[in-house]
């Protein structure tokens, strides 16, 4: 099951800047570019960085540590040195609000 959580408003959002979110202590990173908005995990696939850190353009995030980037629609690497692609979610926007498309949190273990 995945809901739609509302994660930012879009006025906050500035083209090419991507914001850090935490939801539900999942790390994302969400980013406008091109006037279309997207989400995705925030930390890069080849070290530990925070891709809300680095920068993006033409629907492209590029991490600020190394330089790897990643398609915003696929999750796919575009640029060395990641070789292992990104999650990304779906996004909608509704008026001012941005919400992303996440799986239900996991109950924590023996909570049942
Ligand atoms: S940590 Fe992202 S490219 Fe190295």
């Amino acid at each position: 099951m995945s809901t739609f959580r509302p994660v930012a408003r879009l006025s906050e959002l500035e083209e090419g800047i991507p914001l850090r979110v935490e939801v539900d202590g999942r790390a994302l990173a969400v980013v406008r570019s091109g006037g279309e908005v997207f989400a995705c995990q925030d930390t890069c696939t080849h070290e530990e960085a925070s891709l809300a850190e680095g920068e993006a353009f033409d629907g492209i995030i590029e991490c600020p540590l190394h330089g790897a980037r990643f398609d915003l629609r696929t999750g796919a690497v575009r640029s060395l040195p990641a070789v292992f692609p990104i999650q990304v979610y779906e996004v909608k926007v509704e008026g001012d609000d941005v919400l992303v498309k996440l799986p239900e949190a996991q109950p924590a273990a023996g909570s049942a």
